[in-house]
């Protein structure tokens, strides 16, 4: 079994399997990781292949805490981005990933040839434990095979990457659920790339300054932050957004996600799932991919959902919709 509790024997064979180059399924605050010793170009190369990833995407680097963070950074420019990361790391660890410019000794598979790295401090006991024994930074993006909806419990990780993964340790349901928020401060001004369950307005309460919105990239140039492509965490089933859906489609084979009990709409379709009774958006984002994945191994032909507001945890949860719907439901890529 691939799947192993989170003994300590387990986590010891886990850092011994990555210093051996191999891949561990790691579980985070956010998504499950799929993990290699970020030091390691080869190992790093074996997770663009396990999930079919072109080599142009960079990955996180994942570390225990600040201090060693700071190992990764460029060392000129240390003075200059200092300020801005003590602020940032006081949400470390936690769900934000935080792109600086690129230090020595970071094998270019890790940030795609690029200058500049994502490094975060995970915030789930597991993987700070597993970070503690490991001599080197673990490179981890989620552990789904490219385009799918990322992994928040060890079992998704089993169905998706097989024995291309050592192992996997298994550290529950992903709290947050979503994928981590990512800032760059490597440039001006500070940039949000990537929204996530730490939201634009903390990242500005937390510097004191303005934090530019997310831009849309749409065009094939040299990839900024991949996950701005306008299709991503796609199910296999056509996804609507439940008012975008046709008036007489097959109600009948339909599935339908609710983000809070909405029992006269539900009764419509064949079946069901609501991710909050109060509409609360952290449980929404805690229970999302798990329940586009099961209802996507259901025997459904369509998937339908809701949309909530566009702000808060609300943009990063419309973020990732308005990518895994269909594009002949009129995909709204236009955001922010
Ligand atoms: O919550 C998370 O961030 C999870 C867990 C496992 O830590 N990881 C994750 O990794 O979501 P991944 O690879 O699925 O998404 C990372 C995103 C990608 O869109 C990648 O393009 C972007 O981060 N990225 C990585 N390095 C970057 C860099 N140097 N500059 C800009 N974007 C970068
Ligand atoms: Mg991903």
């Amino acid at each position: 079994m691939a799947i192993h509790s989170p003994t300590d024997a387990a986590v010891r064979l886990a850092a011994d399997c990555l210093r051996n180059g191999q891949l561990v399924g790691l579980p985070t605050e956010t998504v499950y990781g799929l993990a290699a010793n970020g030091l390691d170009q080869q190992a790093v190369e074996r997770i663009f292949a396990a999930k079919g990833r072109p080599a142009s995407n960079p990955l996180i680097l994942h570390v225990p805490d600040v201090a060693e963070a700071i190992q990764w950074i460029s060392v000129e420019t240390q003075s200059r981005i200092s300020d801005r990361l003590t602020k940032l790391s006081t949400l470390w660890p936690g769900p934000l990933t935080v792109v600086v410019p690129r230090g020595k000794g970071i094998p270019d598979a890790v940030t795609a040839g690029g200058d500049t790295v994502a490094i975060r401090v995970p915030d789930h006991p597991v993987a700070l434990t597993l970070l503690r024994q490991c001599e080197f930074p673990i490179a981890a993006p989620s552990a789904n095979r490219s385009n799918y909806v990322s992994p928040t419990a060890a079992r998704h990780v089993e169905q998706g990457m097989g024995d291309r993964v050592a192992m996997i340790l298994d550290g529950g349901r992903c709290r947050s659920g979503l994928e981590s928020t990512i800032v760059s401060i490597a440039g001006d001004p500070v940039a949000l790339l990537r929204p996530g369950v730490i939201t634009r307005e903390q990242l500005q309460a937390v510097l004191g300054e303005p934090v530019q919105p997310p831009t849309q990239q749409v065009d094939s140039g040299p990839l900024l932050s991949p996950g701005r492509l306008p299709t991503h965490y796609q199910p296999t089933k056509p996804l609507w957004f439940v008012d975008d859906y046709p008036e007489g489609g097959d109600a009948g084979k339909v599935a339908y996600i609710a983000f809070r009990p909405d029992t006269e709409r539900q009764a419509k379709f064949a079946q069901s799932i609501v991710l909050s009774e109060t509409g609360d958006l952290g449980e929404i984002a805690h229970g999302l991919f798990a329940a586009l994945r099961q209802m996507d191994e259901s025997d459904a032909s369509s998937l339908l959902i809701d949309r909530c507001q566009n702000d808060g945890i609300g943009a990063a949860i419309m973020d990732r919709l308005n990518r895994a719907v269909s594009a002949e439901s009129g995909r709204g890529i236009s955001q922010e």
